[in-house]
C-alpha cells in the first residue's frame, strides 16, 4: 500500500554498516530518481554512487547528523552508512533545482524502503566534501543521501497544535518524529454543496 510505504519512508541514521549495498541497487534507485518531474523538464540533477567502504570512511566525517539530538554526534562505527548517493546540480543546465531535488530524492528513498533499505538526506555537509570526491567544477553538491539496511526504529507521533516539532530518542533508542496533524495542515476546504 502506498500509504504504508510513505509512512515507512523515514529518515534512518543507523545502519548495518557491514551489509553492502550492491551498485546495481544504487543504479535502480537513481533510475527512480531520474523519472521524477522536473521544472521545464531540464533534468539538471546528476548523481555519484558510492559503496566502497574506504570511500565511505572518507565521506562520513564531512556529514552533519540529526542537529536536534545535541548529545549524539552521528552513527558509531558498525552503524554507519554502507553506501551513499551524492545528488549534484549540473550548473551548465540551470542554477537551482530544489523542487526537482525533493521529488527525485523522495522517489529514491521510497524505492530504498521498498527494497528493505533506508536512508537519510543530508544537507549539512562540509564544502571540503567536493575535494574528497573530486567533483568536477560544473557540478554542485546539493544533497548527500546516506543509505544502508536500517537498524533503528523510527516512529511518527501526532503533533499537538503548538507542540514541539523537534525529533527525539527515547530510552530504547527509538527515534520519534512529530508530524503536524491533517487538521492542522489543511487550512481550508472549499466543498461542492
Ligand atoms: C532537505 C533536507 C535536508 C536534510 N538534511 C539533514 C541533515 O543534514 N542531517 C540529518 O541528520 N537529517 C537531515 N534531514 C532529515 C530531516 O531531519 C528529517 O526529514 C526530519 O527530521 C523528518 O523526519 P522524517 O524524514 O523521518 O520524516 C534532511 C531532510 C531534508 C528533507
Amino acid at each position: 500500500m502506498l500509504y504504508d510505504l510513505v509512512r515507512g519512508t523515514r529518515s534512518f541514521r543507523r545502519f548495518k554498516e557491514d551489509e553492502p549495498v550492491d551498485i546495481e541497487i544504487l543504479r535502480k534507485l537513481v533510475d527512480l530518481a531520474r523519472l521524477g518531474g522536473s521544472a521545464r523538464n531540464v533534468q539538471p540533477l546528476k548523481y555519484m554512487l558510492i559503496n566502497a567502504p574506504e570511500v565511505n570512511a572518507q565521506i562520513f566525517p564531512h556529514l552533519g547528523w540529526a542537529g536536534y539530538l545535541k548529545d549524539w554526534v552521528g552513527p558509531e562505527k558498525g552503524e554507519r552508512p554502507a553506501a551513499y548517493i551524492i545528488c549534484l546540480l549540473d550548473s551548465r543546465l540551470c542554477s537551482e533545482a530544489e523542487c526537482d531535488l525533493g521529488i527525485a530524492t523522495q522517489n529514491l528513498l521510497l524505492g530504498a524502503v521498498e527494497k528493505g533499505l533506508g536512508g537519510c538526506r543530508i544537507a549539512s555537509f562540509s564544502p571540503a566534501l567536493r575535494n574528497v570526491l573530486k567533483i568536477d567544477d560544473e557540478l554542485k553538491i546539493l544533497l548527500v543521501i546516506a543509505l544502508g539496511r536500517p537498524v533503528e526504529t523510527v516512529v511518527l507521533d501526532e503533533l499537538e497544535y503548538g507542540g514541539d516539532i523537534k525529533y527525539w530518542r527515547d530510552g530504547d533508542r527509538v527515534h520519534h518524529v512529530p508530524k503536524r496533524s491533517l487538521q492542522e495542515v489543511v487550512v481550508r476546504e472549499i466543498v461542492d454543496m
